[in-house]
C-alpha cells in the first residue's frame, strides 16, 4: 500500500521505509537498554537485553528480549514489560515511557527500594502497573492522582504507610486496586466508593488502618472480589451491601466488626462463592438465605457471638465445601440436612450448643474429608454410614453425649488419621481397627467401653496417640503394643490386669497406667508374681556382655590390623584406616565386610550433595543403605558417636531410620535402613511421571509430620536442612521417609556449609534438579499444609 502511493521511485521507497522502521526500531531498543541501565541485576536476568547479542539484521529483535512483548503486526512496539520476580533492583526510571505503546508494566517480586515512582505516569498509554511485593516506603502522595490512565494497580506487598489520599479518587478507570500488606493507616477515604468500575478491591491486611467499612462500597456494582480481611475494620457491615450484586468473594475475616449479618444483604449477595466474616465480634443469628447463593462453596463464621439456631435451609447449598461456624454461641438441633451435601468436605461447629444426631445419610457425604463437632450437645449414636464415607481423615466428635456402641465399621476410612471420642457415653467393645492403616491418633478417653483391648490395634504401623483412659476396659494390655513407636498412651483408670510389656514401662510416665489395680511390672507399685521378668533380664544382661566382649575382641583385633596396615602403606591407608563403629541395631557384619561391598555396583544413583550412597545386603537377606561422608574431624570419636546417636534414637514413620555408623579419619559412614521405592525426585523426573493428588497429598501430609516431629517434637529439636524431593524416599506402600536430616550435625557447620555452597556453584545439573525439586515440594506443600 505505501509502495502504490509512494512517489518516489520502488527502490527508494522501499529503503525509506526500511529506514523508518529500523530507526523506530532502534529507538525503542535504546529506550529499553537506558531502562535496564538504571537497574542493577546482579543475577544477569537481562543479559538478553542487549544489541550484540541479537542478530541486528531483524527487526524488533528486542521483541524477543526477557520479559517484552511487542504488538502482534507490523510495525511492531513494545506493549508490555514483565520483570516480575528477576532480583531487580536500583530505580525505576521514567525512561520506560518512551515507549509510547507500553500499556503492561510487571515489576513485581524485586527488590526495589524507593517511594512509588510518580515518574511513570508520564507514560501515557500505561494500564496496568504492577510493584507488588517489593521494598516500596513511604507515602502514597497526592500525584497519583496523576495515573489517572491506570486500570490495574498493585502497590501490595511493600511497606507503604500513612493514609489513603483523596486525591485517588482520579483514578476513575481503576479496575483492580490492590493495596494488600501495607502499612496504611487512617480511614478508607469516601471517594473509594466512587470507582464504579472497580472488579477488585483489597485493602487487607494492613493493621492500622482502622476504619468503618464505607456505605458506598455498595455503589460498586461490578466488584467480584471485596478483600478487607486482617485490618482494623470496626463497626457493621453496611446495608449498601445489597448493591454488590457482582460479589463473588467477600472476605472480612479478622477485624473487629460488630451488629449483625443482615438477612437482605446476604439474600441479595446471588454471585457468592466465598462468604467468610470470621474471628470478629457479630452477634445475631445465622444469615438464612445465604443459600440464595447458589455457587457458595465457602461459607465461614467462625469466632464470633453468633446465636440462635442453623435453619434446615442450609440444604439448598448444593455446592457447598466448607462450612465453619466454630466458637460461637448456635444451639438447636444441627441440621441434618448438612451432612448429606454431596460436595461437602469440611463441618467444623466445635464449640457451640448444638444438639440433634448424626444422620445415617451421612454414607452420601462422598468427600467428607474433615468433621469436627467437639463440645456441643450431640446426642445418638455414632451412625454406620460414616464409617463408609472413604475420604474422611479426621474425626472429633468429643465432649458430647453421643452414646451406644461403636459401630464395628467406624474407622473404615483407609485416609482415617484422628479420631476423638473422648467425654461420651460410648458402652460396649472397642471394634477391631484393621482397615484404617493411617491412623495416627485414638482417643476414647471417659466414656464406657467395656471388654479388652484389641491387640490388632498394634498393626496400625503409624499409631502414635492412643489414649482409652477413663473406661472399663478389662484384661491385658497387648504385648504387641511394644512394636508400636507411642508417644503417647493413656490406660489410666480402667480396671486392666496383667503384665505391662516391658518397652511400654521403660517409656512411660507411670501415670498413664495408674488406677489399674491389676497391672504389674517393673517399675510399677505391683511387681509381677512370676520371676520370669528377672530371668529374662539376666539373660539379657548375659548376652549384652558376650556381644561387648566379643565386640570388645573383634574391635581390639581391628585396631590392630589397622595400624598394621597404616604402616604399610598410606594408599591403602584410605580404604584402610583405623576403623570405629557404632551399630544401633544388630547387623552382624564388620565394617570390613561393609566396606569390602562398596564398589561401583552397589553404589546407588548418583552422588547427593555429601557423598555416595551404597545398598548392601547383610548376610541376613536384609538390605541397608550406607552413606559416605567426608570426616573433616571436627568431632572426637566420643563427640560424633553422641552426635549420631541423636539422630539415630529419632523414630518417626516419616523418618528414615538409622542404623548404625563407622568412621576413619577420613570418612563416616552412616548406615541407614533401606527404602525400596526408591526417592521422590525419581519419580518426579521419569518421563511418565504423573501422580495423583491423593498421593501427592499424602506424601505431602508425611512429610510434613517428619518434619514437624524433627523440628518441633524431637528433643534435642533437629533442623533437616537439607529437604528436597531426592531426600524423600518412599517405601513399598508409596509412603515417605526423610533421609540425610541434620548433617550438619555429623559433618560440622562449616563443612556443611561449604558442602552445600560447592554444589550450588558447580554442579549445574544438580542444581537445577534441586531448585526444580525445590519447587515441586513447594508445590506440593501449598497444597496440603492450610
Ligand atoms: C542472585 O544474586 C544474589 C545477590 O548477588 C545472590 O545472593 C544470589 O545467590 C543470586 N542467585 C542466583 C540464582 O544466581
Ligand atoms: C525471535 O526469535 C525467533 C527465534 O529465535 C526468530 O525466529 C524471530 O524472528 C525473532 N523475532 C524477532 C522480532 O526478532
Ligand atoms: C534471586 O535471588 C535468590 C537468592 O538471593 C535466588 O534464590 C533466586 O534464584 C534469584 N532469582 C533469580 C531469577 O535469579
Ligand atoms: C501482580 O504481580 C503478582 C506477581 O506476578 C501477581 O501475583 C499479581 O496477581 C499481580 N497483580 C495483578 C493485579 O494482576
Ligand atoms: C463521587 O462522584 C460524584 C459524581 O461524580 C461526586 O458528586 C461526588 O462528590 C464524588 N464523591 C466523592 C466522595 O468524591
Ligand atoms: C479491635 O479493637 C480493639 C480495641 O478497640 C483493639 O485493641 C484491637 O487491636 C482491634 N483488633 C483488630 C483486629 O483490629
Ligand atoms: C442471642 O443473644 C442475644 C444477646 O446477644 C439475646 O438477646 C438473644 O436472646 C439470644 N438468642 C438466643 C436464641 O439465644
Ligand atoms: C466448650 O464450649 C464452651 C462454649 O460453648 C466454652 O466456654 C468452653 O470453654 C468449651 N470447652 C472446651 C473444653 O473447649
Ligand atoms: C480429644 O478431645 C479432648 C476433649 O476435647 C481433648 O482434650 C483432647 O486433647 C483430644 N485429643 C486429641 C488427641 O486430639
Ligand atoms: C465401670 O463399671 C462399674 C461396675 O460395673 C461401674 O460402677 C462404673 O461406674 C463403671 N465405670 C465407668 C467409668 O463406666
Ligand atoms: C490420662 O488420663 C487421665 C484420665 O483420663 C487424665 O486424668 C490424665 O490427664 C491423662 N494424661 C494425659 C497426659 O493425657
Amino acid at each position: 500500500m505505501a509502495a502504490a502511493r509512494c512517489t518516489f521511485p520502488l527502490f527508494l521507497c522501499v529503503a525509506v521505509h526500511a529506514f523508518m522502521l529500523c530507526c523506530s526500531a532502534s529507538s525503542e531498543a535504546d529506550t529499553l537498554l537506558s531502562f535496564k541501565s538504571s537497574f542493577e541485576d546482579p543475577n544477569h536476568s537481562l543479559s538478553t537485553w542487549s544489541t550484540s547479542s541479537s542478530p541486528s539484521s531483524s527487526p524488533a529483535h528486542y521483541c524477543n528480549w526477557t520479559g517484552v512483548s511487542c504488538s502482534a503486526d507490523q510495525p511492531f512496539h513494545v506493549t508490555a514489560l514483565n520483570l516480575q520476580a528477576l532480583n531487580l533492583s536500583g530505580e525505576i526510571s521514567a525512561s520506560v515511557c518512551e515507549l509510547r505503546y507500553l500499556s503492561y508494566l510487571n515489576l513485581a517480586d524485586n527488590l526495589f527500594n524507593q517511594p512509588i515512582p510518580l515518574e511513570l505516569s508520564q507514560c501515557t498509554s500505561l494500564e496496568t502497573l504492577n510493584l507488588s511485593n517489593n521494598l516500596i516506603w513511604g507515602t502514597i502522595p497526592d500525584q497519583i492522582a496523576q495515573f489517572s490512565a491506570l486500570k490495574v494497580l498493585d502497590l501490595s506487598r511493600n511497606h507503604i504507610e500513612g493514609k489513603i489520599p483523596e486525591s485517588i479518587g482520579a483514578l476513575r478507570d481503576l479496575q483492580v486496586l490492590n493495596l494488600g500488606s501495607n502499612l496504611l493507616s487512617g480511614n478508607v477515604p469516601p471517594v473509594l466508593g466512587n470507582f464504579t468500575k472497580l472488579v477488585v478491591l483489597d485493602l487487607s491486611e494492613n493493621a492500622y488502618l482502622v476504619s468503618e467499612i464505607l456505605g458506598d462500597f455498595g455503589k460498586l456494582v461490578r466488584l467480584e472480589q471485596l478483600l478487607l480481611q486482617r485490618s482494623g475494620f470496626y463497626g457493621g457491615i453496611p446495608d449498601s451491601f445489597t448493591g454488590l450484586q457482582s460479589l463473588a468473594v467477600l472476605d472480612l475475616s479478622q477485624n473487629n466488626l460488630t451488629g449483625g449479618i443482615s438477612q437482605t444483604v446476604v439474600a441479595s449477595l446471588k454471585n457468592l462463592v466465598s462468604f467468610d466474616v470470621s474471628q470478629n465480634k457479630l452477634v445475631g443469628s445465622f444469615p438464612d438465605g445465604i443459600c440464595g447463593a447458589k455457587g457458595l462453596i465457602e461459607l465461614s463464621l467462625h469466632t464470633n457471638l453468633l446465636n440462635g439456631s442453623v435453619p434446615e435451609s442450609i440444604h439448598e447449598c448444593s455446592n457447598l465445601e466448607k462450612f465453619q461456624i466454630q466458637n460461637n454461641d448456635f444451639s438447636g438441633d444441627f441440621p441434618s440436612g448438612l451432612w448429606s451435601l454431596p460436595k461437602i468436605k469440611v463441618v467444623r461447629a466445635e464449640n457451640n450448643r448444638f444438639s440433634g444426631d448424626i444422620p445415617d445419610s451421612v454414607s452420601m457425604a462422598t468427600r467428607l474429608e474433615q468433621v469436627q463437632i467437639d463440645n456441643n450437645s450431640f446426642t445418638g449414636k455414632i451412625p454406620q454410614g460414616l464409617g463408609l464415607v472413604k475420604s474422611l481423615y479426621r474425626f472429633s466428635g468429643s465432649l458430647n453425649k453421643f452414646h451406644g456402641e461403636i459401630p464395628p465399621n467406624f474407622c473404615d476410612s483407609p485416609v482415617m488419621s484422628i479420631l476423638n471420642l473422648s467425654h461420651n457415653a460410648l458402652s460396649g467393645q472397642i471394634p477391631e481397627l484393621t482397615k484404617c492403616r493411617r491412623l495416627v491418633s485414638l482417643a476414647l478417653a471417659d466414656n464406657s467401653l467395656t471388654g479388652e483391648i484389641p491387640s490388632s490395634l498394634a498393626d496400625l504401623s503409624v499409631l502414635t496417640y492412643l489414649d482409652l483412659s477413663a473406661n472399663n476396659l478389662t484384661g491385658p494390655i497387648p504385648q504387641q503394643f511394644q512394636n508400636l513407636k507411642l508417644a503417647l498412651l493413656n490406660v489410666s483408670f480402667n480396671q486392666l490386669s496383667g503384665k505391662v510389656p516391658y518397652a511400654l514401662i521403660s517409656g512411660l510416665p507411670a501415670s498413664f497406667l495408674q488406677g489399674n489395680h491389676g497391672l504389674c511390672g517393673p517399675g510399677l507399685s505391683a511387681p509381677c508374681l512370676d520371676d520370669q521378668p528377672s530371668h529374662h533380664k539376666t539373660r539379657i544382661t548375659a548376652l549384652t556382655y558376650a556381644l561387648i566382649s566379643v565386640a570388645f575382641g573383634v574391635g581390639v583385633l581391628i585396631v590392630a590390623a589397622g595400624f598394621f596396615v597404616y604402616h604399610k602403606s598410606s594408599k591403602e591407608k584410605r580404604q584402610r584406616g583405623v576403623w570405629r563403629s557404632v551399630f544401633f541395631y544388630p547387623l552382624r557384619v564388620t565394617e570390613q565386610d561393609l566396606i569390602m561391598g562398596m564398589d561401583e555396583k552397589t553404589a546407588a544413583g548418583v552422588g547427593g550433595a555429601f557423598g555416595r550412597v551404597y545398598v548392601l545386603s547383610l548376610p541376613s537377606g536384609e538390605l541397608i543403605a550406607v552413606k559416605k561422608l567426608v570426616n573433616f574431624g571436627i568431632h572426637s570419636s566420643k563427640a560424633l558417636k553422641s552426635e549420631i546417636k541423636i539422630l539415630a534414637k529419632t523414630r518417626h514413620k516419616s523418618i528414615a531410620k538409622i542404623l548404625g555408623f563407622f568412621h576413619s579419619d577420613e570418612s563416616i559412614f552412616v548406615i541407614y535402613e533401606f527404602v525400596p521405592g526408591g526417592s521422590l525426585g525419581d519419580l518426579l523426573f521419569r518421563p511418565d511421571f504423573q501422580l495423583q493428588w491423593s498421593f501427592r497429598f499424602r506424601i505431602a501430609i508425611g512429610v510434613a509430620q517428619g518434619l514437624a516431629y524433627l523440628h518441633k517434637d524431637y528433643v534435642p529439636h533437629l533442623l533437616h536442612r537439607n529437604v528436597k524431593s531426592s531426600n524423600i524416599l518412599l517405601d513399598a506402600e508409596s509412603n515417605p521417609k526423610l533421609t540425610d536430616f541434620a548433617l550438619d550435625r555429623v559433618v560440622g557447620e562449616a563443612a556443611f556449609q561449604t558442602t552445600l555452597i560447592s554444589v550450588t556453584m558447580h554442579q549445574n545439573v544438580a542444581t537445577a534438579r534441586k531448585l526444580l525439586s525445590k519447587w515441586t515440594f513447594t508445590a506440593l506443600g501449598l497444597c496440603c499444609w492450610s
